[in-house]
């Protein structure tokens, strides 16, 4: 992952977790709507125990639009309140607020019930590396823009944002680790670039995104590069290589380039909205 979660940030990660949350009334998951599953924190329930919840599907402008209602269905299903968003131009953020204020209204009962009235909601957001936490925050933030600051009984150095008279959020995310364990998940998870590219074999991945989206999203791959969707993945990426003119000094085929080129295209949405998981 970008950061490289060994054993060590497991800890220090989950330790953050398990101070924070004691602060806050709502966890709200950012997940990526292309891969709602695979960019879940495995541990979340746990982590989340007890506390109202809130799911955003972000990124979900890069996402098939009737696959983003199967998700959405998907988590309604299990009683968990769910938005699709696009945290970067800040389509669906105005629903956030009443969506946090419908997730905790049994608090806000509770509250009005011993006289509480208009205490406001704390929130954290919680999310892997890459999935949009600290564009959410700042989109979330950028009507409010005041800092809370320190209060008394809050531990010391927690910044708190005031969104309006009934939503607060803490300023620093939670960042969580995704399931590591399961191969499906580290290759979506590559393919959205959630994983540091560097480590990975960028030319197997993106013959395995050709497989996919030969298989998914048929026409996709022909109407861009103009290639045979017939033809195995290896002479697909050879297609895509010399028709993108990948070619190194000896005329060899720089394949390297293009799977770059395929999987930034496909990150970017140039290959349009596509989703790697369905419910
Ligand atoms: P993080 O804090 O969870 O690690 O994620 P961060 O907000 O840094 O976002 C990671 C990348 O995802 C950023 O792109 C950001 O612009 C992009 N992003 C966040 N939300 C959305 C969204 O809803 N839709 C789309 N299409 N992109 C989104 P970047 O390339 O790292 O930076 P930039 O060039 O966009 O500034």
């Amino acid at each position: 992952m970008n950061i490289q979660w060994y054993p060590g940030h497991m800890t220090k990660a989950r330790r953050m977790m398990q101070e924070n949350i004691k602060l806050i009334d709502i966890v709200i998951e950012l997940l990526d709507a292309r891969t709602p599953i695979s960019s879940r924190n495995p541990d979340i329930d746990t982590l989340a125990n007890n506390k109202f919840r809130l799911v955003i599907l972000n990124k979900s402008d890069l996402a098939d639009a009737k696959a983003n209602d199967e998700w959405k269905e998907y988590f309604n299903k299990q009683g968990i309140n769910v938005v699709t968003i696009n945290a970067k131009s800040g389509d669906g953020m105005k629903n956030i607020t009443a969506l946090v204020q419908e997730s905790c209204k049994e608090k806000i009962e509770r509250d009005r019930k011993r006289g509480i009235i208009n205490r406001p909601i704390r929130a954290m957001i919680v999310g892997i590396p890459n999935v949009g936490k600290s564009t959410f925050i700042n989109s979330y933030a950028k009507k409010a823009c005041t800092k809370v600051g320190n209060k008394p009984g809050v531990t010391k150095g927690k910044q708190w944002i005031k969104i309006n008279k009934n939503v607060e959020l803490l300023d620093t995310p939670g960042i969580l680790w995704p399931k590591f364990d399961d191969e499906e998940v580290g290759k979506r998870l590559a393919f959205i670039g959630s994983i540091n590219d560097d480590i990975l074999p960028k030319v197997e991945l993106s013959c395995e995104l050709i497989d996919f989206l030969k298989n998914n999203y048929l026409g996709i791959l022909s109407n861009r590069y103009n290639v045979n969707e017939d033809n195995e993945s290896s002479e697909i990426l050879h297609e895509i290589a010399t028709n993108r003119g990948c070619i190194m000094k000896g005329s060899e085929i720089d394949y390297e380039k293009a799977a770059s080129i395929l999987l930034d295209e496909y990150r970017n949405g140039v290959l349009g909205r596509i989703t790697l998981e369905r419910p």
